[in-house]
């Protein structure tokens, strides 16, 4: 394979820099944190991770509300702490992406400070102002929660100014040329520092236009296209991860001719996946990625079971809305926006099949998948912390006093109860041959050394049990046929005829030929490779 196609075959690690390991004992996590785990996470076999926002910010969306596009935010490191540690992540094979937030600033940055101040400065128009609060009323509000409008009032300006996040985060101005290009300047910046691409933010909504629901304009696409082009240039090898949280027939054209996105988040599969658990079928599942158009050669879906936001429930119809929350979120406390404000091994109930089940199928489906930090392990959540900061608690190193995150007194608070590090934790887990963790990173070496898995081929397998999903994945002559069994209890099939053949269990490295009935206990996975 093109070596600048690496991302088609990635398994992808998130990581929040805050809460993932401090060096310096200041109690919050740090690049060179990072840095000193870099260890861990070769040994759990991810080869590119994606660091959330390090940028200055007074956090009112964790990072998201960006005060200076040039700098890090003294409490991660410095530039030369990143420079570091991509040159040591590089010498692990693994590479570093980092977000990209376009649409919006902080209202702290000094550009909003300088746009609000008056209308004869050069940048006001790098925001979006209006008299009226009255335009794009067809534009749906994304934080329902906190949100009433659009559109905010600033004093200052005497005018209204559209965000479609916080109202601390104005939007910028994409028809503003000069917009354009300070982020064309931002990307080169971070770029010719080393980093491996970007996970593009919330790129649905770089434009408006009356009589739309103001996203997924074409003028956005011709921007992203512009990005994308300059990075292809420039930066050969280098890549861009869409947000975008749409149905995959509004995704798809972020992949362009392959001249937009190399990558964009699945969303809709990651609901399904929990629906399949509980209806103990894998309809639904099978739905969304027959509805899931294809896509050019040289792009890939990113898949992903948890991330540092809540379970967004936005790709899925009110019914099964109210139906995940009634499922998964007992409390009215994981309610959050549209979504669920917990974690992957709480939201299965700490069960140990499910969470690997759950994982099989991340794993097996297209696309190249992404661990957020502390799935691996099956970390817990803390509801008692407000917004999303629930699911982004210090990582569980080990059982010694601060999780072994801080040597100082940390900022974050910890997960309490029975998934606290006391009991989960990295140090316990690597130890331990049947841990979550050695599940996971055989699940991830197995993956890695199938380009099927990397592959846009899926064929469903129809064995007339619909507790069982069974699909193949297949990439030039190397056959996978995997079996999931979504149910609580034990299944028997049979596979049609001409699937009854000899294969290899890639876990247990035996071979079987299948042709009599097959058992899956509860929520077991087989992976099997055709044998030649
Ligand atoms: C998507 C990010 O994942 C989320 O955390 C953030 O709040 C919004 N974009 C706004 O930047």
């Amino acid at each position: 394979m093109n070596k600048n196609l690496w991302y088609k075959n990635a398994v992808f690690y998130q990581i929040s820099v805050r809460s993932f390991k401090d060096s310096n004992g200041d109690g919050r996590g740090d690049l060179r944190g990072i840095l000193e785990k870099l260890d861990y996470l070769q040994t759990l076999g991810v080869n590119c991770i994606w660091l959330m926002p390090i940028y200055p910010s007074p956090l009112n969306d964790d990072g998201y509300d960006i005060a200076d596009y040039y700098k890090i935010d003294e409490a991660y490191g410095s530039l030369d702490d990143l420079k570091e540690l991509i040159k040591s992540a590089h010498e692990h094979n693994i590479r570093i992406v980092m977000d990209l937030v376009l649409n919006h600033t902080s209202d702290a940055h000094p550009w909003f400070q300088q746009s609000r101040s008056s209308k004869d400065s050069p940048y006001r128009d790098y925001y979006v102002w209006s008299d009226s609060n009255e335009k794009y009323k067809d534009a749906r509000i994304i934080f329902v929660d906190t949100e009433t409008s659009n559109w905010a009032w600033d004093e200052k300006a005497k005018q209204y100014y559209w965000h479609r996040f916080y109202s601390s985060q104005p939007d910028l101005n994409f028809d503003n040329p000069k917009v354009q290009e300070e982020m064309l300047s931002v990307a080169r910046f971070w770029l010719d520092l080393g980093i491996d691409g970007f996970r593009a933010d919330a790129v649905p909504y770089l434009f408006e236009r009356e009589g739309t629901n103001c996203e997924n304009l074409p003028e956005t696409h011709a921007y992203l296209k512009k990005l994308r082009k300059f990075i292809d240039d420039n930066y050969p090898g280098r890549i861009l991860l869409c947000e975008a949280n749409q149905w995959p027939e509004d995704v798809r054209p972020y992949f362009g001719d392959g001249d937009e996105f190399n990558m964009g988040f699945h969303f809709p599969v990651m609901p399904r996946i929990y629906m399949a658990l509980k209806k103990e079928n894998f309809i639904d599942i099978k739905e969304i990625m027959q509805r899931t158009p294809p896509i050019p050669e040289n792009c890939q879906w990113c898949t992903f079971l948890r991330n540092h936001d809540e379970l967004t429930l936005e790709m899925v119809t009110p019914e099964e809305r109210k139906w995940m929350w009634e499922q998964y979120a007992p409390d009215p406390r994981m309610k959050s926006n549209l979504g669920i404000r917990r974690r992957l091994a709480p939201l299965l109930d700490n069960h140990r099949r499910k969470i690997e089940l759950a994982n099989s199928l991340l794993f097996t489906l297209p696309g190249s998948p992404i661990i957020y930090y502390g799935d691996e392990i099956g970390m817990g959540e803390n509801l008692d912390l407000p917004d999303r900061n629930g699911v982004r608690t210090p990582m569980q190193w080990d059982n010694s006093p601060n999780a072994g995150f801080t040597s100082g007194k940390t900022t974050s608070e910890f997960v309490k109860g029975e998934l606290s590090y006391e009991y989960v934790n990295v140090a316990s887990q690597m130890n331990d041959p049947d841990s979550l963790f050695n599940s996971m990173k055989r699940m991830i070496a197995v993956r890695r050394k199938h380009d099927a898995f990397g592959s846009s081929s899926m064929e469903w397998i129809d064995t007339g049990n619909s507790a069982v999903a069974v699909y193949i994945r297949e990439y030039e002559d190397d056959t996978m046929l995997i079996l999931n069994n979504l149910s609580g209890s034990v299944q028997t099939l049979k596979l049609p005829a001409e699937y009854q053949k000899s294969y290899i269990d890639l876990f247990a490295g035996d071979s079987h030929i299948f042709n009599e009935e097959l058992t899956l206990q509860p929520y077991a996975y087989l992976w099997l490779q055709m044998e030649k």
